[in-house]
């Protein structure tokens, strides 16, 4: 069943319906502004930080579950009937309705009683603020006299505090409302140099400010009384819930149309500066008053709107593909490098899912984004790595999050993520294929962001791998810490206490338990360290590191290797994890992924072997399972993991971050049909047509599918801001697909299914862009390469110095 279809010319997934499975939402907003905005107008907007600088609210866990938003009321004075353009909060139900999720922006469209709305959300490239671009029609026959109210909650900027402190915040808001602008202001009087603002392109009828004066007391958003009577009060918010709400009345002639636009923003003041007169408390509005100014016109909105879908064209156009499956096309050159975008801009800090107020930016988790972005935002990506670094632990060690204004280690999360710091490892060895930019390395980097500790970014990643080799366990095994990549895999927890964090608690030494994830991990990070120390002249250090990895290779071969796949761990007693002796999770995805990314066992049968055990034991038409058999109870030595009821999220659901690694397994094994049929079981275009069993958005990953042993097989969740994102696309186009930066050019390498006939591709590699054409000459995987109609030995096609296109044919077969 479908709630819409994608739209492809127009870069757009289209809604047909309001009461979609789930709100279905897209993102505002590409560099310090951004919301989230639902297909019905929920969602809410921050600077930054989505939990230090809030700038409105929004009720997670409402009811209904799309609650807070960038509301619009229109009204038809002559009969008091009132209606929400974008279906919420008033769930009219619409003559038409139409939900256009673009790059960047978003238009809801609808009609009721002959009048036509339609709303542009977006916020301008470089700008702290977004535009809500209205359109409002008369098409009947008559004249119309209408109001059109706007309405949004202020957050009294730490979202935390906001949704806590009521103590404190009910006596705390201030408002000041100038010229038709509504001006947020609570805490200005104090420490905060900041302030919101609202604006209109329309003279006011009215406006309100006070919460309770708009909504009237016990109604809710869907029967705003101020709406129902047709009359602003003009409240000036102090204390209680302040908002924003502009009253406008429009007088329409048959067929005209009124374009209303109104402006929502960030300011800052210098401190000093910051009141005028400066013994007064009234907001210097200096700085702001040209920019909303500005904002207002129709003229800029058209010119900063075209700008936006530039931006777009610009990031997306590094690569573009043309393959015979339309779900490929459509997820490679749109949604899943736009999703890969937002992980880089949100990490996992805002969506449905993520509160913005809990989780800051993962460490593990940027790394990993990075290399779904890199190649559209190189030099955002170095900024990236180097904050990133910066938050290393001189142990080598990594905070597991940290936030994104003060870019400081979270302590209450802390370290112990055993497999963190190797991350960084892979994400720099991507920017270094990518670019070729080598004076990375040599940038200077703190240690936990104290001054002074400034190191080369090499010796970060030095000290990365020697964190792992610092903490080998009684098997030669990395030791697990507080996790791997499978943050729910707790094996020194042993937590029976309600409510204790899995993640933090730590009652076991640590000694013990090790990860055969982590050993694979560390050996493809070893096979990426040893090429670089050499590039660097330093061969010694280089043999080291190829060494270093042998080691861990033997140590996986003696003691990590089950005798049909290779073992999850080894527990705080020492005892075996995914293992065939073990009545409950046998087989675990991860290892066989990291593993067998790294290459152990592919030329002794073992990862054939492995690969074919993932096929029959965790495969199902929704995506490869975590592990099987799932955990059917509590296990004190397992920990969270086998908090989830069966089927669901890391207890044997599909995480679909794990299922990438398998497709590239496969490729390495030359299985393209395999590879493409796994890419295509989680691919969200391809399931749009289940969409009532998947629920959420067909045009983004979700970080989990319900697994075969769910209530719910098939059902997604955590959508938008998850590693599954980076991962598939880095299946699909370097893998499956086969086009790969390596550190001397672009490596031409497709496993595509044997029923291609062939594909074509574009790619910008170090400002040359490759026109890429790939025949179908044979069964096969071998490739013949002509770069400009010369034949060229290997597969590795070197850039140019002296032009800026190359044509490469690549005979497959
Ligand atoms: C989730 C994990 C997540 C972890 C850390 C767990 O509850 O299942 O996916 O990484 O919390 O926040
Ligand atoms: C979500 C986290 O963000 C990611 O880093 C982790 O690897 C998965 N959960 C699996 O637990």
């Amino acid at each position: 069943m479908h709630f819409g279809h994608f739209d492809d010319e127009q870069r757009e997934y289209v809604i047909t319906q309001p009461d979609t499975p789930l709100p279905w939402i897209n993102y505002l907003g590409s560099e310090a502004y951004f919301g989230i905005i639902s297909n019905t107008a929920g969602g809410y907007s921050f600077y930054q930080d989505a939990r230090l600088r809030r700038l409105t609210r929004y009720r997670y866990n409402g009811v209904p579950y799309d609650a807070g938003g960038r509301y619009l009321y229109l009204r038809d004075d002559r009969d008091g009937i009132f209606w929400s353009p974008t279906w919420q909060p008033t769930q009219t139900d619409l003559d038409s309705y139409e939900c256009r999720h673009g790059l960047g922006y978003t238009t809801i469209s609808s009609s009721y009683a002959g009048i036509e709305a339609s709303t542009c959300y977006f916020v301008p490239v470089g700008e702290n603020l977004e535009v809500w671009d209205v359109k409002v029609t008369n098409r009947r026959p008559e004249a119309a006299g209408l109001s059109l109210f706007s309405c949004i909650e202020f957050a009294l900027w730490e979202a935390n505090d906001d949704a806590t402190n009521f103590q404190r915040n009910f006596n705390i808001a201030e408002i000041e409302v100038v010229d038709g602008v509504i001006y947020h202001k609570t805490e200005y009087r104090e420490r905060r140099d900041h302030f919101a603002f609202f604006g209109c392109s329309e003279e006011l009828a009215g406006f309100d400010t006070q919460r309770r004066f708009f909504l009237g007391q016990y109604r809710g958003w869907d029967r705003p009384v101020v709406v129902e009577q047709g009359e602003a009060t003009n409240s000036m918010a102090i204390g209680w819930a302040p908002l924003g709400s502009h009253h406008v009345k429009l007088a329409l002639e048959p067929g005209e149309t009124k374009r209303i636009i109104f402006v929502l923003g960030y300011q800052e003041n210098p401190r000093d500066a910051k009141f005028d007169p400066p013994d007064t408390q009234t907001i210097n509005k200096e700085s702001v008053l040209p920019i909303i100014a500005r904002q207002l016109d129709p003229a800029e909105v058209d010119r900063q709107f075209a700008e936006l879908g530039e931006y777009w064209d610009r990031v997306l156009g590094v690569l573009h593909v043309d393959t015979p499956d339309v779900h490929t096309n459509r997820m490679v050159n749109i949604w899943n490098a736009y999703q890969n975008m937002i992980t880089f801009n949100l990490s996992r800090s805002a969506s449905l899912f993520e509160s913005g107020v809990g989780r800051g930016m993962g460490f593990r988790d940027s790394n990993q984004d990075l290399l779904g972005f890199v190649h559209l935002i190189p030099d955002r990506a170095r900024e990236r790595l180097v904050d990133l670094a910066a938050t290393q632990l001189e142990t080598g060690g990594a905070y597991h999050q940290y936030q994104p204004l003060t870019k400081r280690g979270n302590d209450a999360v802390g370290s112990g993520f055993n497999d963190d710091p190797l991350w960084l490892v892979l994400a720099v060895a991507a920017y270094l294929k990518e670019t070729g930019d080598w004076s990375l390395l040599d940038e200077m980097v703190p240690y936990d962001n104290v001054p002074g500790s400034e190191a080369p970014m090499e010796e970060h990643l030095q000290r990365s791998m020697g964190y792992t080799l610092d903490r080998l366990g009684p098997h030669g095994l990395p030791l697990i810490g507080h996790a791997d990549w499978n943050d729910c895999l707790n094996l020194n927890t042993f937590s029976d206490e309600p409510g204790e964090s899995f993640q933090t608690t730590q009652s076991r030494d640590g000694t013990v338990a090790e990860s055969v994830f982590i050993a694979g991990m560390f050996v493809l990070a070893a096979q990426e360290m040893g090429p670089i120390t050499e590039r660097r002249g330093d061969a010694d250090k280089a043999a080291e590191y190829r060494e270093a990895g042998e080691r861990m290779v033997q140590a996986i071969d003696d003691h990590g290797w089950d005798g049909d796949w290779f073992l999850r761990a080894y527990d705080a007693h020492g005892d075996k994890v995914g293992s065939s002796s073990c009545v409950e999770g046998q087989t675990f995805v991860e290892p066989q992924g990291m593993c067998g990314m790294a290459g152990v066992g592919l030329d002794d049968g073992r990862l054939a072997r492995a690969m074919q055990v993932v096929n029959e034991r965790l495969a199902t038409e929704h995506g490869i399972v975590l592990h099987q058999p799932a955990f059917t109870h509590y296990y004190l030595n397992l920990g969270e993991i086998t908090t989830y009821p069966p089927g669901y999220k890391e207890n044997a659901g599909v995480f679909a971050h794990t299922n990438p690694w398998i497709m590239i397994c496969e490729t390495m094994l030359g299985n393209g049909d395999l590879a493409h049929d796994y890419y295509l079981r989680i691919n969200p275009s391809a399931r749009e047509d289940i969409s009532e069993i998947h629920r959420s958005e067909p045009y983004v990953y979700a970080q989990m599918i319900a697994g075969k042993d769910a209530q719910t097989p098939g059902e997604a969740k955590n959508s938008w801001l998850t590693g599954t994102a980076a991962w598939n696309y880095v299946a699909i186009t370097q893998w499956i697909l086969g086009i790969r930066a390596e550190h001397d050019g672009l490596r031409l390498r497709p496993v595509v299914p044997s029923g291609w006939d062939g594909f074509t591709a574009t790619r910008v590699f170090r400002g040359v862009a490759f026109d890429i054409t790939v025949r179908r000459t044979g069964p096969g995987n071998e490739v013949a390469l002509q770069v400009d109609g010369e034949p060229l030995d290997g597969d590795l096609v070197p850039v140019p110095s002296d032009r800026d296109r190359v044509r490469v044919e690549v005979a497959l077969g």
